[in-house]
């Protein structure tokens, strides 16, 4: 009896010993964990955005992309106006895009719509010298700048007036794959970030959206000038805001661009937009000439979906479906069948969709300039990055670029442009006389998802016939 209670007690005692260092442990465990993830690149950025709001859509408008219902073919008809399907911002060019369910337009396009561009150049010595040009890059060279992950963080209406990026109108966030071999502690904050044992750590940083607040020694608001195809273009320096410049060795080397060049990243004003000078766009229906930032061409881009799925199906079906993102439209429509948007000289957009948010009951008009020339990057897989092509032959060692040799086939619809890989996709401007009314109004010229289309004018198209000035 002895025996047993004293064997109960020492086994009792033993158990006790045990739990209690099991739990020292897990706590030991947890508080390293938490100092880790606390403190770890993600969350410190995360925790800088906490009086902001992240712009964006619940659940995509583009997951039943490939669904057959929107596969009209350009002998169809449809039931009904053409809908707006999917809106897109691409705030840094060439860069991750963001899906919106209502975007502001502007004379220069939607709002946040490339208003940030990369750009690359010599190094002479510590600073460039602005007389030595930089150049804008892109995914054409640089096809992993679309796994540059974009944000738009926004101030609301109860937002800390005192926080200082409440103060610069909200940022941009930038999330890319740390080049570096990461180190164990950034291991382990993206494990308990992602959950998986095989994602990359990855760096962010913020850009502050407004420059006009920032007060920092030395930051020059002066813009530079540098280029973007064959146009000068000017843009203010971000790379003296300090989180910026931090990170730009990282995205370099992220980017693969040689160690004798630099990179920064430029903001566009309202002081550095200048006129398009392609495809003009009738004064009669615009008003005053049209106005962009850091796009190609023209302030908006508009596709349709039955387009692309007709284009899908001309694909080798190694490469189908043919992902719409790969054509970085800012306007998405459905039901309208294929390729009709190519008729479209002017047309709508009425506002029609379910949401209750305020905007100025006008419907935004546009004249549609041009079809959209296609270069490589269509070929991009905005997924990993990769230029993509089809199985190769037998022989060969290498596919054939793709989409681009089947939009060169089917789809050089017309000959003004000698140098596009195929056409798919209309430029766009908006007219001043809807801007004008949404402005006396007040309360903005939102575009949003549902809103209708009404085509206002048909005729033909032909790249360049429009002529380059006024
Ligand atoms: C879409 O329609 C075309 C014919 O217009 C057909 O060849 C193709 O297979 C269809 N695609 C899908 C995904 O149903
Ligand atoms: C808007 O509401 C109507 C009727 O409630 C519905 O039929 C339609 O699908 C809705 N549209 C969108 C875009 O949610």
């Amino acid at each position: 009896m002895l025996l047993w209670l004293l064997q109960s007690l020492w086994g009792s005692l033993h158990s006790r010993f045990f739990i209690y260092g099991a739990a020292a442990s897990i706590l030991l465990t947890y508080i390293v964990l938490a100092i880790v993830t606390q403190n770890g690149p993600l969350h410190t950025t995360r925790r800088k955005l906490k009086h902001l709001r992240k712009l964006s859509v619940s659940v995509s408008n583009m997951g039943d992309q490939y669904d057959p219902k929107f596969n009209l073919s350009s002998e169809s008809k449809a039931d009904g106006p053409p809908r707006i399907k999917a809106l897109y911002l691409h705030p840094i060019k060439s860069c991750g895009y963001i899906e919106v369910d209502r975007a502001l337009l502007l004379k220069t396009g939607f709002m946040y719509d490339r208003c940030f561009a990369f750009a690359a150049g010599d190094l002479n010595g510590e600073d460039y010298d602005v007389t030595a040009k930089w150049r804008f890059i892109s995914q054409r060279t640089k096809p992993m700048m679309s796994q540059i992950k974009t944000e738009i963080w926004l101030p609301h209406q109860t937002s800390d007036p005192h926080d200082a990026l409440v103060r610069c109108g909200g940022c941009v966030v930038m999330t890319f794959d740390n080049p570096d071999v990461p180190s164990w502690t950034d291991r382990i904050e993206t494990f308990f970030q992602t959950w998986s044992r095989s994602a990359a750590p990855q760096l962010s940083f913020i850009v502050p959206l407004d420059v006009s607040t920032i007060e920092l020694e030395g930051f020059q608001t002066k813009p530079k000038t540098f280029g973007i195809h064959h146009r000068d273009a000017k843009g203010i320096d971000m790379g003296g805001i300090p989180s910026v410049a931090a990170s730009l060795p990282k995205l370099k080397k992220f980017l693969k661009i040689p160690k004798d060049q630099g990179i920064s990243l430029f903001r566009c004003t309202s002081e550095t937009v200048v006129r398009t000078d392609r495809n003009l766009a009738p004064l009669e229906y615009i008003g005053s000439p049209a106005l962009h930032g850091y796009t190609d061409q023209q302030p908006i881009h508009l596709n349709s979906l039955s387009s692309v799925q007709a284009v899908s199906a001309l694909l080798p079906s190694e490469n189908q479906p043919l992902n719409a993102l790969r054509f970085r439209a800012n306007i998405w429509i459905e039901n309208s069948p294929a390729y009709e948007e190519e008729t479209w000289k002017r047309y709508r957009i009425l506002p029609r969709s379910n949401s209750t948010q305020p905007r100025a009951i006008v419907a935004p008009r546009f004249s549609v300039v041009c079809r959209t020339s296609r270069c490589t990057m269509p070929n991009v897989n905005p997924k990993t990055g990769i230029f993509d092509t089809d199985n190769p032959l037998p022989e060969k060692k290498k596919g054939k670029p793709q989409p681009s040799t089947t939009l060169v086939q089917y789809r050089t619809v017309e000959t003004g442009n000698k140098a596009a890989l195929g056409y798919l996709g209309m430029h766009c401007v908006p007219e001043d006389t809807s801007l004008n009314e949404a402005e006396d109004l007040g309360g903005g010229l939102f575009v949003e998802v549902g809103d209708e289309i009404e085509v206002l004018e048909r005729g033909t198209h032909l790249y360049g016939s429009t002529g380059d000035d006024y």
